[in-house]
């Protein structure tokens, strides 16, 4: 009998840090075991896999026991004595019992959380760190520690306040290495925090839910000008430390136009607001600028500004090849936002990740909003050499578990660590 062999899955419900529950599940051999869950979107792409809610009075709607039932009594039996390192055999059994294209059989929920427990529970059994295992499955070795993007004003659908765009992130692209990226990271937070407060009361440095400000302001601009101020109190340059946005277009896309900062402005105009941003502002990487359907829309967008700065898709792949296939024929960005509970396993990720790397497009590992205390996708960045990673603010410790582990990392690669997306 292969020690390898899986002997063993089980899942249950725990709480995310929203309060929402959540899969986790554990996967054992007779060499290891691996335990994960995973995280949940707000502003989710219309086109993600299926995150499988239960629909009844408890959690009001949000209940995952038919998730976590699907892993207990529908997936456990059929892993059972397939070779835990074989990841791709694991996710593609899953991938056969669900037999629906957007996973809507057992939920992606369900059977992420099993393909993440896996490679954890193989790399165990090989005594392997996480992200050396993750490296392996992608034929490469891992040595690159990614760009942090933080998010340290939160607006949209993750805060309270008027701001349309979600995320306004500082990008410590040009330090020397993470560890020092991160402090300053740390550093403007606290710059930020002490200028909001002084600015608009103590009210002000209520935070949102990725753990950003959420300032009782809706105007892009303000919000851009707040985080400047922060960097120059902080001493840093524009060559140190770059912006990046989270529009998060298609959460303030109604009826044909944009509505933002007071005015519904049609999606010409929307794009040359963009274009005037690029000028006033450092900015480096603007996500989802265009609502989720609007390839053309994101392609002019990309004609525009995309030879300056970066072009990220999140809601218009979703991680998935097929849209991404699309993208790329169309050039309607240049970079992927990469989530695995977009597509559901490792595997398929992987797919997306390489596809977006033969097209010569950058990929950054992003968190949920709704996340856990499982640092995963820290491991995840650096074993597939992504170069960037979208995991919040330095703050709270579900993404602060994500942004220590790199430090971590960091450490055990020594020499051997590289910093950074030099295309960033
Ligand atoms: P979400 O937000 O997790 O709420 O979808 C993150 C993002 O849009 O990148
Ligand atoms: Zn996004």
């Amino acid at each position: 009998m292969n020690n390898f062999a899986i002997k063993k899955v089980k899942a249950r419900w725990v709480l995310d840090s929203r309060s929402t529950p959540t899969v986790e599940a554990e996967v054992h051999s007779g060499k290891g075991s691996g335990r994960a869950m995973v995280p949940s979107g707000a502003s989710t792409g219309t086109h993600e896999a299926l995150e499988m809610r239960d629909g009844t009075k408890e959690f009001h709607g949000k209940g995952v026991r038919n998730a976590v039932d699907n892993v207990n009594k529908k997936i456990a039996e059929h892993l059972e004595g397939i070779d835990s390192r074989n990841q791709e055999q694991v996710d593609r059994k899953m991938i056969e019992l669900d037999g629906t294209d957007n996973k809507s059989k057992l939920g992606a929920n369900a059977i992420l959380a099993v393909s993440m427990a896996n490679a954890r529970c193989a790399s165990s059994g090989l005594r392997k760190e996480l992200f050396e295992y993750l490296a392996g499955m992608n034929k490469d070795d891992a040595k690159v520690l990614p760009v942090p993007m933080m998010n340290i004003i939160n607006g949209g659908m993750h805060a309270g306040n008027g701001l349309a765009m979600q995320e306004f992130m500082i990008l410590p692209s040009g330090m020397k290495n993470f560890s020092e990226a991160l402090k300053a990271g740390a550093e403007i937070y606290h710059s930020l925090k002490g200028y909001l407060k002084e600015k608009h009361g103590k009210g002000a440095i209520n935070v949102g839910d990725e753990g950003g400000f959420a300032p009782p302001i809706s105007d892009t601009r303000q919000a851009l000008g707040a985080i400047m101020k922060a960097i120059e109190i902080s001493g840093y340059s524009s060559n140190e430390i770059k912006l990046g946005l989270d529009a998060a277009a298609s959460s303030f896309f109604k009826e044909g136009l944009y509505h933002i900062d007071g005015k519904k402005i049609s999606p010409e105009d929307m794009a040359s607001f963009y274009g005037k941003l690029c000028e006033e502002y450092p900015i480096a990487s603007i996500e989802d600028p265009m609502h989720e359907e609007d390839f053309d829309g994101f392609r002019k967008v990309t004609e525009a500004i995309g030879r300056k700065i970066q072009i990220l898709g999140d809601d218009v792949f979703v991680t998935n090849v097929k849209r991404l296939s699309r993208g790329i024929e169309m050039k309607a960005a240049n970079a992927l936002l990469l989530k695995l509970n977009q597509v559901g396993t490792i595997t398929e990720a992987l797919d997306a990740f390489r596809m977006a790397r033969k097209a010569g497009w950058n990929v950054a590992i992003s968190h949920r909003s709704g996340e856990t205390e499982d640092s995963f996708i820290a491991d995840l960045a650096v074993g597939w050499n992504a170069g960037q990673i979208k995991t919040g603010a330095p703050a709270r410790g579900e993404r602060t578990a994500k942004y220590n582990q790199l430090l971590r990392i960091e450490e055990m690669l020594g020499k051997k660590a590289l910093f950074g997306d030099t295309k960033l």
